[in-house]
């Protein structure tokens, strides 16, 4: 699993130290672009970074493309299952490195490296639309064809 050049990883570290909690207005942009109460679920149970991660990857895109309601909910959700993870800043990037050395990985490192394939299932489950459920399996493999490539760049270029 790619998961980004080195220095990505290093910039997500920081940010994820420094990440704020989510309050009041910015609770209610998240809500806004939510389908459903289970949705919220997942999404509130997130760790505080990972929240804010999805608001602003969902931000960049509905600055430029407001009318694309399923891509900005495919930005805001795309990294739901990481908490399944549990795993601390340290461990997260423990486990990243790992993958870029391709070492064989176990237990909550394992959960991590596949929080893509755990959320997309999540998120299918709930009835989430195609578009959300996509981006979240494969946001860190290569583009499958039930997304245009249009659609990708942009919300690949929003989850920097
Ligand atoms: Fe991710
Ligand atoms: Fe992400």
């Amino acid at each position: 699993m790619e998961l980004g050049s080195w220095s990505h990883l290093v910039g997500r570290f920081f940010e994820v130290a420094s990440a704020a909690r989510l309050e009041g207005d910015e609770r209610r942009e998240v809500e806004f672009w939510l389908d459903r109460e289970s949705e919220a679920a997942i999404f509130w149970a997130q760790p505080d970074a990972d929240q804010r991660h999805g608001l602003e990857a969902a931000r960049t895109i509905a600055v430029g493309q407001p009318g694309r309601r399923d891509l900005i909910r495919a930005a805001l959700l795309h990294d739901v299952g990481k908490r399944h993870s549990d795993l601390g800043l340290i461990g997260r990037s423990l486990a990243s490195m790992a993958a870029k050395l391709r070492l064989p990985v176990r237990g909550s490192w394992a959960r991590y490296l596949a929080h893509g394939a755990l959320g997309a299932e999540e998120l299918a489950r709930l009835g989430s639309e195609t578009l959300v459920v996509e981006f979240a399996r494969h946001h860190h493999q290569r583009r499958p064809t039930t997304i245009p490539a249009e659609d990708w760049d942009i919300l690949v270029s929003a989850d920097r």
